[in-house]
């Protein structure tokens, strides 16, 4: 193998790598533990565990590409982790859920509309993130979109 195909390979060995490793949406089978991120398709925006400054509390938030000193979105603003072991699910009914090492919740959202047959969790490049139906179109004026939490 000559010097151009090798390179050539082993770039799209790296593309084939981060596509796989970035994910946007996750369904209720999967979830974000700290460590891992929702990063919206576009590389806008991260969706993931951070602490702030020097405190040793870890919080779920939605920061703007690289930046994470200035959150714009945060979820256990009132309840902050005292480790690295949380966890954000989406449950059959929609609803996501921040869990604690001992599987409390401590932060949830509550929809009020009526729940998707098989909801995801979608982060958008606008830095909303928005539970709809598995398989709608992924803009969500097309989709059912069951819950939108308005970060920006
Ligand atoms: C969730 O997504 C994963 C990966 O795409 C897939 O293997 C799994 O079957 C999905 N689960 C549901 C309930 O759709
Ligand atoms: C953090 O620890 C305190 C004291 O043990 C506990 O009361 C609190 O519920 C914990 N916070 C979370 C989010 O688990
Ligand atoms: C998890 O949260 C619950 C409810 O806030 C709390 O009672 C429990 O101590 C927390 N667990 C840990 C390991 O902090
Ligand atoms: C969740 O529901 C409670 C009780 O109805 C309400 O007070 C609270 O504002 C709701 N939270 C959100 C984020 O909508």
């Amino acid at each position: 193998m000559d010097y151009i195909s090798a390179l050539v390979l082993r770039f799209s060995l790296l593309l084939i790598v981060e596509t796989a490793m970035a994910i946007d949406t996750i369904n209720t089978t999967q979830s974000i533990r700290d460590g891992q991120t929702l990063i919206s398709a576009d590389g806008t925006y991260v969706l993931g565990y951070f602490n702030p400054g020097i405190s040793k509390s870890r919080y779920l938030g939605i920061w703007f590409g690289v930046s994470v000193v200035t959150p714009v979105w945060v979820a256990n603003r009132e309840a902050p982790l005292n480790d690295s072991s949380g966890v954000l699910r989406l449950t059959e009914k929609g609803t996501l859920v921040l869990l604690n090492s001992s599987g409390n919740i401590i932060w949830s959202t509550n929809t009020s509309r009526s729940p998707a047959r098989n909801p995801v969790a979608q982060l958008l490049d606008s830095g909303n993130l928005v539970v709809r139906e598995a398989g709608m179109e992924q803009n969500n004026r097309n989709g059912l979109v069951v819950d939108i939490l308005e970060v920006t």
